[in-house]
């Protein structure tokens, strides 16, 4: 019992060591039957995971419990192989979480897992170790727990003990694990090789003063802390929490109506004005629709999407120009672009990589387009992934075939956020819906059809490009391809 005589501990002197135990979640009941066969049962729907032999029943019940991680993996037995495997296997579903505990004691610190690989790791950390917190890092009250979080980590601390919060705020500076460990409230080296795994602290070296320049590359040195976060927690892959159209206030807020409701002042009404034949400009804006099914008997061609490439996102001409510190000097050079749609700064952070489901005269894989020479480069990606990242755009427009192409608009943060930091993301998302815009009406002029798609999962991209998260990144889609035919619509003389 905290503050009772037998758990108070001299300084300098360690308790034995918290115990990393799994379990299932709070959403999940387990299910091991004698003969073997495993199921769930989340939120009332039962999910079959499989089979174990009669031997492991017993231990593999104990993960709703909670079973010490250490006793299973890494492997000694064939039993231990059977219960790591089931143990990953309900990781890679979100349906595992992991605490430390002391011995005989209770949780002080649970781990939810964010992304479906996580698997905790402790890092080694010697005495001579400098340890300081990530400056990603933050604590938060969420419901009534206190959780430790950053958007680098792939998994979420519930901290269950406020004196391990207090510990923790002590890592802003930089600190030698052998200093740490005289403490009298020393967290453990479980919970700082854990948190070191996850990078929510970071070894420093010698002399450091952990400050932004210390922690990882020049690609994480230009983000700034709400950037990284609000890109994290507006994507799909590096969180648990559920995204999309879920209608959370149906029944406790009003709907917001669809049209603002009118100001006080006298109108003055502009519908006179209209009058004679609309301009191309107005007939293709009036064209432009969202198309959700594509024509699976006749694919988009190579050399269309040339023409809807070439109309929407290609370089035009390209400048240098050097830096002015504004008192007569002059930096290093900086190179722009100038292309069909706005960007800020013409800094234009944003790629297309073509995910081609079904194109005559293309090959089925993932591409990027080389906007300046107009051109598209092939990119080696397993199919599973293709797969998932052309299900999951169907999934969100909610229809049942396949886009014939995925456009992912990736942006390189570097680009933008060396010159606008705390800036950058918002223009970044300002950026993709300019380019969207632009996408829909060279789509529509070109005669073919396409719709936005509001998430991308980072993670997939990342593991499809082998680009870090935090270095070029999807912050929007946009499926492409010829029309079904009942879904085409009238489209002006000119735009077909
Ligand atoms: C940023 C953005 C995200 C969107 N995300 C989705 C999406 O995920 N799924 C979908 O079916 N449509 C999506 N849409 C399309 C909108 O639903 C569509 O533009 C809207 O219903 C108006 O219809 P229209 O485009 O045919 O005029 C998105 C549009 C935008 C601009």
């Amino acid at each position: 019992m905290p503050g009772s005589r037998k758990s108070k501990k001299k300084r300098g002197q360690e308790a034995a060591p918290p115990v990393l135990v799994a379990r299932v979640n709070e959403q999940v009941a387990l299910e091991v039957y004698a003969n073997g066969k495993v199921g769930t049962y989340v939120d009332g729907y039962a999910f079959e995971i499989g089979m174990i032999s009669p031997g492991s029943v017993k231990r593999a019940q104990g993960l709703s419990e909670g079973l010490p991680v250490g006793s299973f993996s890494p492997a000694r037995k064939p039993v231990d192989r059977e219960i790591e495997a089931l143990a990953r296997h309900l990781a890679r579903r979100g349906l595992l979480e992991y605490g430390l505990a002391p011995p005989g004691g209770d949780t002080v610190v649970a781990i939810e897992p964010q992304i479906p690989d996580y698997w905790p790791q402790i890092a080694k950390l010697g005495n001579a170790d400098i340890v300081v917190l990530s400056r990603f890092a933050y604590l938060r009250r969420r419901g009534s727990d206190l959780v430790l979080e950053s958007p680098r980590s792939p998994a979420l601390f519930r901290i269950a003990d406020p004196r391990i919060a207090a510990a923790l705020a002590a890592l802003t500076a930089p600190q030698k694990v052998s200093k740490l460990r005289q403490e009298k409230d020393f967290v453990g080296l479980a919970l700082l090789g854990l948190l070191v795994d996850c990078e929510i602290l970071f070894k420093a070296k010698p002399k450091s003063d952990g400050l932004r320049p210390d922690e990882g590359d020049e690609n994480l040195v230009v983000w700034d802390f709400h950037d990284l976060l609000f890109h994290t927690r507006s994507t799909e892959g590096r969180q648990a929490n559920l995204l999309g159209g879920r209608f959370p206030y149906v029944g406790k807020i009003a709907p917001p109506p669809a049209v603002r409701a009118p100001w006080g002042g006298t109108a003055i009404d502009l519908q006179g004005f209209a009058g004679g034949a609309a301009s191309p400009l107005a007939a293709l804006l009036r064209a432009r629709r969202s198309v959700r099914d594509f024509d699976e008997a006749k694919p988009i061609t190579l050399a269309e999407l040339a023409r809807f490439l070439d109309a929407a996102a290609r370089v035009q001409s390209k400048w240098t120009t050097p830096f002015d510190f504004g008192d007569g000097t002059v930096g290093p050079d900086l190179n722009y672009t100038s292309r069909p749609y706005p960007s800020a700064g013409s800094a234009y952070e944003l790629e297309l990589y073509l995910t081609v489901n079904a194109c005559e005269g293309l090959a089925r894989g993932l591409y990027h387009y080389d906007a300046d020479r107009h051109a598209l480069v092939p990119i080696e990606a397993r199919a599973p992934e293709l797969e998932a990242q052309l299900a999951a755009a169907s999934f969100a427009m909610d229809t049942p075939g396949l886009p014939q192409i995925l456009i992912t608009i990736a942006a390189r943060f570097n680009r933008i956020a060396w010159k606008y930091s705390a800036l950058a993301y918002s223009l970044v998302l300002k950026d993709v819906g300019v380019l969207l815009q632009t996408l829909y009406l060279a789509a529509t002029d070109v005669g073919l059809g396409g719709c936005a798609i509001g998430t991308s999962n980072i993670d997939l991209f990342a593991k499809m490009t082998g680009q870090p998260f935090h270095v070029e990144g999807p912050v929007g889609q946009f499926a492409l391809g010829r029309g079904a035919p009942e879904g085409l619509g009238e489209l002006p003389a000119g735009h077909r």
